[in-house]
């Protein structure tokens, strides 16, 4: 194998594994989690209480939601189960 193949493979691999991170990121693996900051979270249990924070179109204190249809919030940003 000559040094030329050699580093287009390394590239290749490298491309891969790094698109492979975000892909795993996005799947929900390291979401941001509201245990981070568990004194504004506690006892909220519905989709609907979650936006009444985060949704974009509120001017709540809170970082908006760039997902307000999702459903199921806590699947994603809970790290407990
Ligand atoms: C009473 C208003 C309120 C409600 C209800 C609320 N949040 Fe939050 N949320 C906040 C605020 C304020 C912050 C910013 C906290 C900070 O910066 O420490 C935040 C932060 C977050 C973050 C970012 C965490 C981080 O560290 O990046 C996520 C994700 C989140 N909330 C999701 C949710 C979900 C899911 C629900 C419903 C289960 C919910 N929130 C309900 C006010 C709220
Ligand atoms: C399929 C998984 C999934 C679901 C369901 C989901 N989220 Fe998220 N959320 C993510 C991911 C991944 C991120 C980080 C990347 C991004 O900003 O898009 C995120 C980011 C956020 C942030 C921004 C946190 C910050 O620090 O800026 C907020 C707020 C949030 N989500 C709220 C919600 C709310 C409210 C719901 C329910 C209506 C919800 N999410 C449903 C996966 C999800």
């Amino acid at each position: 194998m000559n040094i030329k193949k050699t580093l287009t493979l390394f590239f290749l691999l490298l491309t891969l594994s790094s698109t492979g991170c975000a892909y795993r990121h996005y799947l929900g693996m390291h979401d941001p989690s509201i245990t981070s900051s568990p004194e504004i979270h506690v006892d909220v249990q519905d989709d609907a209480e979650c936006l009444e924070c985060h949704d974009p179109q509120t001017q709540a204190e809170a970082p908006p939601t760039n997902h307000p249809n999702f459903k199921g919030c806590l699947k994603c940003h809970n790290d407990t189960p």
